[in-house]
């Protein structure tokens, strides 16, 4: 049995009286998508931002491959391995898609961008550099490939999404957190977005996923269990088939009575 690459335990987030995220317990194995739902308010963000280092929890563990995820700044964590979409868009519009994704390979370096750029072998590493955003968008749509030095604001918003997802797969993370990447989105473009991550998933079969989401198909489809939150609490964990036949889940989502 080797160790899961996540592991929270008592996981405890709290905001003054309000208590965000309270003693959640959650493991996540390599190469596994959790699907993670709940009302709005009930804690799915707050999640990803504790996990991400923006947040300090208040009680609780979290080890990444057995390494204490909270000894680490934000910036050690992502060199660890975690990654995230935030659930607003986060691209600078004005900005060409290659920052926009090289942003990614380069925020965890110690050395400031202005270092980077002062380098002797400037050329060649830029050009690297080039390539590795080229290769990752060219896996998502060739069309923003063929187009690297326009401004990211130029896109659909399906395709604003893929830059995201490519700015935070250009770190190569282990484990990859998506906060409601349908957001904005109609039904076809979401199905054409988790086409190609559960593409990307197969030829990156190590990758773990936590996908917090709305669009009950959109969970169906890409997750491999799924987890509940409501006011904070792990309510639900199990199968997608289970999820939807749990009174606790219903009730959560109908308010009682259901
Ligand atoms: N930085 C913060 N300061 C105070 N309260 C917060 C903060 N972030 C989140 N909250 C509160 O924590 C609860 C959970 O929020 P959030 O994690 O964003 O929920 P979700 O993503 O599930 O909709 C909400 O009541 C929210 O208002
Ligand atoms: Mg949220």
């Amino acid at each position: 049995m080797t160790a899961p690459l996540l592991a929270c335990s008592g996981l405890t987030v709290r905001f003054g009286g309000l208590t965000a995220l309270d003693g959640l317990d959650i493991a996540v194995d390599r190469g596994t998508t959790i699907g993670l739902v709940g009302p709005n308010g009930s804690g799915k963000t707050t999640f990803f931002n504790v996990l991400t280092g923006l947040y300090r929890p208040s009680a609780g563990k979290a080890a990444l491959a057995e390494a204490d995820i909270f000894a680490k700044s934000p910036q050690a964590i992502g060199r660890a391995g975690v990654a995230r979409t935030f659930q607003r868009c986060r691209l600078m519009l004005d900005q060409s898609v290659f920052d926009n994704i090289a942003l990614g390979a380069l925020r965890h370096q110690d050395l400031g961008l202005a270092a980077i750029f002062r380098r002797r072998r400037l050329r060649a590493e830029i050009d690297a550099l080039v390539e590795r955003v080229r290769s990752i968008a060219a896996r998502f749509n060739p069309a923003i490939a063929a187009a690297l030095f326009e401004p990211a604001g130029r896109f659909t918003m399906i395709d604003r999404r893929r830059i995201e997802i490519c700015r935070a797969l250009i770190a190569n993370p282990r484990l990859l957190l998506l906060d409601e990447p349908s957001a904005g989105m109609t039904p076809e473009e979401t199905r054409r977005l988790m086409d190609d991550l559960l593409d990307f998933r197969r030829e990156s079969p190590d990758l773990a996923l936590i996908l917090v989401e709305h669009e009950m198909d959109v969970i169906r489809r890409v997750s491999d269990r799924c987890v509940v939150l409501n006011f904070g609490r792990k309510i639900f964990e199990g199968s997608f088939e289970a999820l939807i036949e749990d009174r606790d889940v219903q009730t959560a989502y109908l308010g009682s009575g259901h």
